[in-house]
């Protein structure tokens, strides 16, 4: 019996960003630099396939620093730390290599710089997110207010309205931070609100590409974690840009065979943490339930690199 034809639109770009590809080159160095066992505070990203990985070479993933022994390296995740946890790793003296994204160390240069001149900052971004957390952590209490709706923006109680700025997570819906902007700039005209938002070049290449292939696809999947921010809004876009149905899956076992049936063109994607053989795995999945045809949906190109920390270079 012949298999029923599938089209799959494949974004690109999509999956690793270059900040993913540095904080798993970081903790990758860092077991040959230093052997096992080095210890990673947090999910390096939100991947439970990379981090897996990563353990079975001898990484081992913890919450709180207060959880790592002092003779062993720790690495702090691509998400950001508040300023507490390096100070704290230097007071007991230990050997600590920061895999924070620099895209969201830029975003804490912003918020130390807007601190300095004597502004309150207004932060868009999901409460309870590590990036969040550590951004918002460069400063002390009161200087960043969250605000994640539109309804927060009505609420929020600032210090002086003529003495604020606005910051953001890099990783969110670059659609709905444009009207929180726009809201934030209604209520408050003095708002100091960067020319560019703190979104970064992956999450809004991503959602670009989403949007664009979006209304030609039955379905789309997004290939990411449930707890990867990035991820969760490619869904969103996918279904706001026209698509009828869009899915995050983590491995090709979570796909929704029932509620795909019939579909004839499928959109495919993943987040800036999901790793492309994932991706490839998902692809194969419908192989063997149709006669797939892929095609590429380009709408940028990527040639972000970033460097790992100095002391991952140097010898041992
Ligand atoms: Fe960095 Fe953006 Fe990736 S902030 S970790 S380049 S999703």
């Amino acid at each position: 019996m012949s298999l029923p034809p599938l089209t799959v639109y494949l974004a690109a770009p999509r999956g690793f960003c270059a900040g993913v590809d540095r904080a798993i080159r970081i903790v990758e160095m860092a077991l040959e630099k230093w052997g096992a066992p080095v210890f990673v505070r947090h999910e390096i990203v939100h991947n439970k396939y990379v981090v897996d990985a990563l353990r079975a070479k001898g990484a081992v993933f913890v919450e709180e620093l207060d959880e790592c022994p002092e003779d062993r390296p720790v690495i702090f995740s691509a998400h950001g730390v508040p300023k507490s946890v390096p100070a704290e790793a230097v007071r007991r003296n230990m050997i600590h290599v920061d895999a924070t994204c620099p895209l969201v160390t830029k975003v804490h240069n912003e918020a130390a710089r807007h601190h300095t001149n004597g502004l309150q900052m207004i932060m868009v971004g999901h409460k309870g997110h590590p990036e969040v957390i550590g951004t918002m952590g460069q400063l002390p209490d009161g200087e960043v207010m969250l605000v994640e709706t539109l309804a927060d923006v009505a609420t929020v109680q600032v210090r002086d309205p003529a003495r604020l700025a606005m910051i953001t997570q890099t990783t969110l819906s670059v659609d709905d931070t444009a009207e929180i902007a726009a809201a934030l700039k209604a209520r408050f005209p003095a708002i100091n609100v960067p020319a560019k938002e703190d979104i970064c070049y992956a999450t809004t290449n991503r959602q670009e590409a989403v949007k664009v292939m979006a209304p030609k696809c039955d379905a789309i999947l997004v290939v990411g974690a449930p707890n990867s921010s990035n991820s969760k809004r490619l869904v969103e876009v996918g279904s706001r840009a026209g698509c009828d149905y869009s899915q995050l899956v983590q491995r090709a076992d979570e796909i929704d065979w029932r509620a795909l049936q019939g579909i004839r063109t499928l959109g495919v994607t993943a987040g800036a943490s999901a790793p492309e053989i994932l991706i490839e795995e998902v692809i194969d999945a419908f192989r063997a339930h149709y006669d797939v045809t892929v095609e590429l949906v380009v709408t940028a190109e990527e040639r972000v690199e970033f460097k790992v920390p100095k002391v991952l270079r140097e010898p041992a």
